[in-house]
């Protein structure tokens, strides 16, 4: 018999008059086929079945050493966070090692600036100096750097500029070069170019080979965001533009396709670790960055903004502080990181530790 109209309807009768039943009078023996509390019951099961890891050694510290302050000074938009006179950072570095994070990030003030950025290179310079105190202490764990000259030119920019503030690509390469070799002269592990200038990191892997640092590896802030998240970072490295912006080398937020260009042309160039910055409010691009690079180390940046709203939020006694920083955690292995770049590391592997 052809199903009409008044069957469809009696049929929906039925079944909406058989849903009202089943909430008043439920069947006991109905099946419920998937039953996914059963692995939630105890903290024992739930561990067994957890996908994520997280541990100390996947964290990384940045750490902002500073020639213009004599004491320790708290960034006023970071509470928890110090701009470090280079004789005092043996102390933090010391603490990072005790919890055992996987690396330190350094980054530097200088006393000096110019337009070309001569301190970010300088034998002497405040990065190259703190490495050497920080070896001559004993640190043995792995020291990154960042390489980029805005917290060295006097303009604020990334790179060098002309007349007409033009941020120039090429002409920067050498100075990025420069710098690079100068931090891996000094003791650097690792060199982290974050500059977004095109062929970094392939004028930088040349150059280091060029002089015997040819087992220096290249952390590539491959995949960075033009962002407002930086907010707090520019406060504590001071390294504000005093014209114009980021917008014409760091990329455009609302871009995720292009990650994967970015990525490319890096690890192309020798890259050695990507990353994808800020991390937070871009997991969209950390996991497609894992899906399209299935065996590049991958690294996500959990940045200055980030951080701020956290501690601002908790200051208030509006978030849990220790819950939201470690589920925030997870979610950056969730996505695909292997390492999470956090001014929370020191706490973060403290809690981790406890259990
Ligand atoms: C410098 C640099 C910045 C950050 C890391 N390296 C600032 C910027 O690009 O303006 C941001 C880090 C943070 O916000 O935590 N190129
Ligand atoms: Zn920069």
């Amino acid at each position: 018999m052809p199903l009409t109209g008044f069957h469809v309807l009696q049929y929906r009768r039925g079944i909406s008059s058989f849903s009202v039943a089943m909430t008043i009078t439920p069947n006991p023996s109905m099946q419920i086929s998937a039953r996914l509390r059963r692995t939630r019951g105890s903290e024992g099961v739930r561990k067994l079945v957890r996908e994520a890891t997280l541990t100390p050694a996947d964290l990384v510290l940045p750490i902002f050493v500073s020639e213009v302050d004599e004491e320790v000074v708290e960034i006023g938009s970071m509470p928890g966070v110090y701009r470090w006179p280079i004789e005092r950072v043996p102390e933090i570095v010391e603490s990072a090692e005790a919890v055992g994070v996987g690396a330190i990030l350094l980054f530097g003030i200088p006393e000096e600036k110019n337009p070309e950025g001569h301190q970010a290179s300088a034998k002497d310079g405040i990065i190259q100096q703190a490495i050497r105190t920080i070896r001559n202490n004993g640190f043995k764990g792995v020291v990154i750097t960042d390489v980029c000259l805005c917290e060295y030119t006097d303009h604020g920019h990334c790179g060098l500029v002309d007349q007409d503030g033009t941020i120039l690509n090429d002409a920067s390469l050498s100075r990025l070069a420069e710098t690079a070799i100068s931090h891996a002269e000094a003791g650097a592990d690792i060199v982290a170019p974050s500059a977004m200038m095109d062929g970094q990191v392939a004028a930088i892997r040349t150059a280091l080979d060029a002089t015997g640092f040819i087992n220096i590896p290249i952390l590539s802030y491959s995949v960075k965001y033009a962002s407002a998240y930086y907010g707090p970072f520019r406060e504590a490295a001071d390294g504000s533009p005093t014209f114009g912006d980021r917008r014409s080398h760091q990329m455009d937020p609302a871009n995720g396709r292009e990650a994967e260009r970015e990525h490319e042309a890096d690890v192309t160039e020798g890259a050695d670790l990507i990353m994808v910055k800020p991390g937070l409010a871009y997991l969209d691009v950390v996991r497609r960055s894992r899906e399209a690079f299935p065996a590049m180390p991958l690294v996500a940046y959990n940045v200055s903004g980030e951080y701020s709203m956290v501690k601002a939020a908790a200051a208030n006694g509006w978030l849990d502080e220790r819950a939201i920083v470690l589920e925030t955690l997870f979610a950056f292995r969730r996505a695909g990181a292997d390492l999470v770049i956090t001014y929370h590391a020191l706490d973060a592997a403290r809690w981790l530790e406890e259990g």
